[in-house]
């Protein structure tokens, strides 16, 4: 039973500013939308952190935007979407998507010699959230998974593009170029931000996959097929809410979402 009206806004989440590129995809796709997202800047970052805190985290911030009456959760994390998604699902009355399902889709859809690598934190990772939704899909895909735990700390820092970054990715990315990967599903919110990076390392031939998009359509899809689309023609206001008073997030928050970011509300855990 959905309880919430088609008028009500979207709750999307994030450990911090990543799930912003999902926020960005879903504005561009669904301008009349209200949206309500929220970074947990105040326990960022979720990758290293042992999946269960990941997950007990992530049902605290959907209980409260469910209390807070949104009409979808969008799980805009990788590290919270494989830890907490199914749960998620069964837990709440309202529909829930997540980024890992979308990115998938996309990856086998693109691939060409069926050798696919998925980057992400080392939750996600670790998870293998990713492999088991491919396996799934009993598409003939080979997946090569790689931890990448650095790079979520240089886009945080705002540097995603200076030599010690590259640095790092040419480390990263080497078993996937040995694997002959030609599509990688950046597996992790903050990823697409160093695309530019991350292209120039694997070759101009591998299709990178960011989830954003693939979520916002999905987004969409979900919405329609539920009666759930808001009909106001009037654009859709967006909250932001942070669990920490400081930090970069209001500072890179429109770096990450463009000029629809707004004032940062803020969210303190007791
Ligand atoms: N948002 C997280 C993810 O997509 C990355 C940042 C973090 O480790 O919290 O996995």
């Amino acid at each position: 039973m959905v309880t919430a009206g088609s008028r009500a806004p979207i709750g999307m989440f994030d450990s911090g500013l990543g799930g912003l590129t999902v926020a960005r995809a879903v504005i561009d796709l669904l301008p009349h939308e209200d949206l309500v997202y929220f970074g947990d800047t105040a326990r960022l970052p979720y990758g290293p952190r042992p999946v269960e805190e990941v997950k007990r985290f992530a049902l605290e911030i959907m209980d409260l935007l469910v209390a807070a009456e949104v009409k979808m959760l969008v799980v805009a994390c990788n590290s919270a979407a494989s830890a907490a998604y199914r749960t998620a699902v069964d837990r709440y009355d309202i529909p829930v998507i997540s980024v890992i399902e979308p990115g998938i889709r996309a990856a086998i859809a693109a691939t060409r010699n069926r050798h696919v690598g998925l980057i992400g934190t080392e939750a996600t990772v670790a998870s293998h959230s990713y492999r088991r939704v491919l396996e799934a899909t009993r598409a003939n895909v080979t997946m090569i998974e790689q931890p990448c735990p650095l790079f979520v700390d240089f886009v945080e820092r705002g540097e995603t593009a200076s030599d010690e970054v590259v640095k790092v990715a040419e480390d990263y990315l080497k078993p996937l170029i040995e694997a002959e990967v030609d599509t990688v599903i950046l597996g992790c919110t903050h990823y697409p931000l160093l695309t530019g990076v991350i292209q120039l390392v694997m070759g101009d031939d591998v299709v990178l996959i960011s989830s954003a998009e693939a979520t916002a359509t999905e987004v969409f899809a979900r919405l329609r097929s539920d009666g759930l689309l808001n009909d106001q023609e009037t654009p859709g206001i967006h909250r932001f809410i942070a669990s920490s008073g400081e930090g970069t997030f209001g500072e890179l928050g429109r770096r990450f979402l463009g000029p629809e970011f707004g004032a940062v509300e803020h969210h303190p855990w007791s």
